[in-house]
């Protein structure tokens, strides 16, 4: 075990486990946020410098502290290491001038684009980003290639952060997609013009933190924020079967893996995969298809959180209150 301390927090933590693994376990403000990490997909991070924290000592054999910023989803722990990332300054700084590099070719389109208010680009911008752009220069763009019938490709608000090669790597039979190119041309393309299609590639779609790959049975239909998350669940051969429902009155507008606080696919509760296929993803969108567990909870500090109506019960009692005290007040 090592003992490790991140922002005055100590935890300790299995030998090998990463900054960020380690921060996750202690929670709150003092997680680093991440863009291209994914804690189910091997080999994920490293991408993006979003985490970047601060390393003030090594560990208690080699107290030295570590000359540069670290990549916390990379960087493994050792006994005794201390880590600074909101307390810091500089990892502050660091991390607007990230935002700010993954902005430089990320189109401002968030009024149109359909990830809005679960984007983790927006959030991050929000969260650490400066208030305005210093870009003059024309934005990279690319032109629409279709990669199938189901998943829609916007290859201008990619921000290569690798997930969904990961996901094609480690969970469809073949991957017929991938980087091609370098630097300013990389590119998410299926090199030949080759539709997408098999059972896990929608998994895609979940994991991709920004509006670049998104579902086409849902685009447009409505705002995140409108729709009703329930958790739902129904025998499938092929993969889990559980799933978060976005309902709108009777209709089922998507189906998705359930994300947890770090808009992550959570694990079901036996530790299998949380992964979806196709079919209960694309093919299942009656009520009647699934069984109902009630109302999803949303951790993310996103907007779908606000104003949710799974606190609706809470709104009743305090407007019930607040007639109270206006007819108290009446009678004074
Ligand atoms: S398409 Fe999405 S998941 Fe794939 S590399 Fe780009 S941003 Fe990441
Ligand atoms: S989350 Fe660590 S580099 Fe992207």
């Amino acid at each position: 075990m090592a003992r490790v301390t991140i922002d005055g927090h100590t935890i300790e933590v299995p030998d090998g486990t990463t900054i960020v693994e380690a921060a996750r376990k202690i929670g709150g403000d003092i997680v680093p946020p991440t863009m291209c990490y994914y804690s189910t997909l091997k080999t994920s991070g490293g991408y993006c410098r979003t985490c970047l924290v601060k390393v003030t000592k090594g560990s208690d054999k080699d107290p030295r502290p570590m000359p540069k910023l670290v990549v916390g989803c990379r960087q493994t722990v050792m006994d005794g290491m201390e880590v600074q990332n909101i307390t810091s300054p500089e990892v502050l700084e660091a991390r607007e001038g990230v935002v700010e590099f993954l902005l430089l070719n990320h189109p401002l389109d968030c009024p149109v684009c359909d990830q809005a208010g679960e984007c983790d680009l927006q959030d991050l911008s929000y969260g650490h980003g400066d208030e305005g752009t210093r870009t003059e220069f024309r934005r990279r763009t690319f032109p629409m290639r279709n990669i199938g019938d189901k998943i829609k490709l916007h290859m201008n608000r990619c921000i290569m952060c690798y997930r969904c090669v990961k996901v094609a790597e480690q969970l469809c039979p073949e991957r017929v997609h991938g980087v091609l190119n370098r630097g300013w041309d990389a590119e998410i393309s299926t090199y030949i013009e080759k539709a997408i299609d098999n059972e896990w590639s929608g998994n895609m779609i979940d994991v991709c933190p920004v509006g670049a790959l998104t579902d086409k049975t849902f685009r447009f239909k409505s705002r995140v924020w409108f729709t009703k998350p329930l958790d739902a669940h129904r025998d499938c051969d092929v993969c889990c079967g559980r799933v978060a429902l976005w309902v709108s009155g009777d209709a089922v507008l998507r189906v998705t893996g359930r994300k947890g606080v770090y808009h992550e696919i959570e694990n079901t509760e036996d530790g299998k995969p949380g992964w979806i296929c196709n079919t209960c993803r694309f093919e299942k969108k009656n009520l009647s298809d699934w069984v109902i567990e009630g109302p999803r909870h949303i951790d993310r500090h996103s907007v779908i959180s606000q104003n949710h109506y799974e606190q609706l019960k809470q709104l009743k009692q305090d407007l019930s209150r607040q007639k109270l005290i206006g007819e108290k007040a009446h009678n004074n």
